[in-house]
């Protein structure tokens, strides 16, 4: 019988204090079923991500659980035809780090029907910058064209402008020729996100709120990574059919509306959800490779050694990170 490989990870677990997170050694045979096993070269730290293992959030639905939702590297075996040994992948999304352990360990195994592989002349870290937040950004950009976005429409508004989807969000707008306006409450960025195509900043702060039904209307199309108050005041600002893409809830799940905006300006809110079926995801991954592919992500990305994930997992759900914080699993591996 083969001898396991051995290798660090970082499990969330539930205990009666709470959920903690800890590095632990694990072995290859304690993984979760999947046709395709990966040896981790990158994971990252999302939004969710840091929710999950510090418990801020309900995350987790099955617990130990090695974090992490997405994860870039390379094909070690597979029991699926369309991927063999040495293959470049990125996994993510469904359950990954969720239900099933994820990417923050030195192997990941998973179905094959959440692995893609990487486009043409894509670097393991270039994917990874992007992972599910990257995928996201481009389905809401690929859904919004679907509602009737075009450059010569209107300005297009990206909240939580420093966060990793918003970053992404930006990068590619602004790579397709629209005019983009970046709102952050971080505005010593400003430079940050004009340096990623941004033709204006605004303070989160400077933003003109309003409680009519209706108000000025200033944006064809927003990407909002938020919910909450700002999502609502998006609905009430946008242009005669202006798309709002609802990718996050970062300043709340609840928000309060009015249907003015869709029956007088014909608004169009879609949500966008990554969990997706093989055909769409190889899609939008074809996309990040060739008309949607980004131009920035050496400066999005920041790149951190595996033994300080649980710093960076601390200053991602403090709202202290900027652009994509990418997890250098590999590293660790030797
Ligand atoms: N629908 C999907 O399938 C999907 C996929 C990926 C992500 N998401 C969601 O999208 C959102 C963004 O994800 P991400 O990974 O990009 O997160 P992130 O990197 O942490 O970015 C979130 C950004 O939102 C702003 N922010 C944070 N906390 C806030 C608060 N309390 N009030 C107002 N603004 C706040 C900050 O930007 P500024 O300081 O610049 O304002 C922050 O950088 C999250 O809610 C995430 O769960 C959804």
């Amino acid at each position: 019988m083969d001898t396991p490989t051995r290798f660090p990870a970082y499990l969330v677990s539930s205990t009666p204090a709470g959920v903690t997170a800890a590095f632990i050694t694990m072995a290859d045979d304690q993984l979760d079923p999947g046709e395709v096993t990966v040896r981790v070269q990158y994971a990252s730290v999302n939004f969710k991500d840091a929710l999950a293992a510090t418990g801020r959030g309900k995350i987790i639905r099955r617990f130990p659980c090695v974090g992490g939702i997405d994860a870039s590297g390379v094909v070690e075996s597979s029991r699926a035809p369309h991927f063999k040994p040495g293959d470049s992948v990125i996994v993510h999304s469904h359950g990954f780090g969720v239900s099933h352990h994820g990417g923050y360990a030195g192997r990941a195994r998973a179905p094959a029907a959440w692995v893609n592989r990487l486009p043409p002349g894509m670097s393991a870290l270039e994917a990874i910058t992007l992972g599910v937040a990257g995928y996201t950004a481009a389905l809401g950009i690929d859904l919004m064209e679907l509602n009737g976005l075009g450059p010569a429409k209107g300005k297009v508004l990206v909240n939580g402008a420093t966060g990793g989807v918003a970053s992404v969000s930006i990068d590619l707008l602004a790579q397709r020729g629209y005019q983009v306006v970046a709102v952050t409450g971080k505005p010593a960025e400003a430079e940050y996100l004009r340096s990623l195509g941004a033709s204006e900043v605004i303070a989160s702060a400077d933003l003109p709120a309003g409680t009519k039904p209706l108000e000025p209307a200033l944006w064809q199309g927003a990407v909002d990574s938020l919910g909450g108050a700002p999502l609502a005041a998006l609905t009430r600002s946008m242009q005669r059919e202006g798309v709002i893409a609802s990718i996050g809830n970062a300043a709340g799940l609840d928000f309060n509306g009015n249907v003015m905006p869709f029956i007088l300006r014909g608004v169009r809110l879609i949500g966008v959800n990554s969990d997706n079926e093989p055909e769409l995801r190889d899609r939008i991954w074809k996309r990040l490779g060739s008309d949607l592919r980004p131009r920035h992500l050496s400066r999005i990305s920041h790149v951190v050694p595996f033994e300080q994930l649980p710093q960076a997992i601390e200053a991602v759900a403090n709202g202290k990170a900027r652009g994509r914080t990418v997890i250098d699993v590999g590293s660790a591996q030797g």
